[in-house]
């Protein structure tokens, strides 16, 4: 099998230290299956901006524009402004048109402890996938700002919509879903009427999938009053940041949660959802399942290997019975650093890709 070449992006805080275990993911996956990888850095963040004056110098970018995919940890650092080195992240989305944001919450079975929900709400389980659209409305950066008077302008298009809903509508029924929800505020909003015509004009293509349409604000409330009623969620740009967010937690940890940034057949970058959390990094305690998860979508969706992302999934759910990082303490398991949650879950990775 050709040789993917996966550009590298450790970032600031706890970013190297997940990225780390989320590479000894992939080492396992080269040393048992047949997938051959190069590893190429590509810094980018706060650390690099206080030494080049950048927060993503050209070299790192051309590096990443030359490979399959990237994998990135997190930027930000306390001691500089908000934005100088976030920044990076929305470059490489925007030059890269990486128009979806992928983002799975699953609720474990041995996570259910940790889950905010009672066990009435959680009912049948928590297993939603979220496709944001990530370029255009509010986000897109259109607009002023004085000291008197600020605007957005919020604008979608027909192609922008009709490329997000094509592959949530894909997505679902790749994944064997039964029914795809669209999330906007039709009842006040132009572009959300034109989003929600759309999502039906192309729902008739897929008559086996239900269709759903949920404004903004009770979507909110249904996502904890009933979670096991969604599946595939399409969305806008900012309602996307927010429902997903909020569905990050109910899976226990904001440590857990991973997402893709991605467009079909160009390099696509893979994240786990948390921030650089400096409040303990240095500390070598990071939760790293956000940052494996990451792999296990890049495989998935990169790399066409289904098998591999769900065997990556299996060893995750396994491990977390036999240890877990502080965030998901839990008196009974036994409490691991990073490193040695990173190392549980590669063992048990091996094991299955041996069979
Ligand atoms: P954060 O996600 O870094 O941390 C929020 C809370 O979650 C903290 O208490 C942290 O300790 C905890 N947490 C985060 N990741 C964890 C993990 N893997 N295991 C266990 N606990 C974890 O968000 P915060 O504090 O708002 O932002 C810190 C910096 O990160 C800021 O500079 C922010 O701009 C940046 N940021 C960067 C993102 C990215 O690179 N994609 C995303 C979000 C924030
Ligand atoms: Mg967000």
């Amino acid at each position: 099998m050709e040789k993917k070449i996966i550009a590298i992006t450790r970032g600031d805080g706890v970013g190297p230290e997940v990225v780390n275990e989320g590479l000894k993911i992939l080492k396992t996956i080269a040393e048992f299956t047949e997938f051959t990888f190069e590893f190429r850095d590509s810094p980018a963040g706060g650390e690099v901006y206080k030494k080049y004056g950048e927060n993503l110098p050209d070299k790192s970018f051309d590096i990443i524009k030359s490979a399959d995919a990237l994998l990135f940890g997190a930027v930000g650092l306390p001691d500089l402004p908000p934005g100088v080195a976030e920044t990076a992240i929305l470059r490489i989305r925007q030059e890269l048109d990486l128009y979806i944001n992928l983002r799975p919450i699953k609720l474990y079975e041995s996570l259910r402890d940790k889950c905010p929900l009672k066990e009435e709400f959680i009912g049948k389980g928590i297993d939603i996938t979220f496709v944001r659209e990530n370029t255009e409305g509010l986000y897109a950066n259109i607009g002023e700002i004085s000291e008197d008077r600020a605007e957005n302008l919020m604008v979608y298009t027909r192609k922008g919509c009709e490329r997000i809903i094509r592959y949530a509508y894909e997505f679902a029924k790749k994944a064997g879903h039964s029914k795809v929800t669209s999330v906007d505020k039709a009842n006040i909003l132009k572009p959300s009427q034109l989003w929600r015509k759309i999502f039906h004009e192309i729902g008739n293509n897929y008559p086996n999938l239900q269709k759903e349409d949920i404004y903004i604000d009770a979507y909110c409330q249904w996502l904890i009053r009933a979670p096991d009623t969604f599946q595939t969620v399409v969305t806008g740009n900012m309602f996307g940041d927010i429902i997903s967010d909020e569905g990050a937690f109910l899976i226990g940890s904001l440590g857990m949660a991973s997402s893709g940034n991605i467009h079909p057949g160009r390099v696509s970058m893979y994240e786990p959802i948390h921030g650089s959390a400096p409040d303990i990094s240095g500390k070598g305690i990071a939760n790293p399942i956000g940052a494996i998860l990451s792999v296990k979508l890049m495989m998935q969706e990169s790399f066409q290997s289904s098998d591999i992302a769900n065997e990556i999934e299996f060893s995750v759910e396994e491990a977390l019975k036999e240890g877990r990082t502080f965030d998901l303490k839990n008196p009974e398991i036994e409490n691991l650093t990073t490193k040695e949650m990173g190392d549980l879950i590669s063992e048990k990775l091996k094991v299955r890709l041996k069979r």
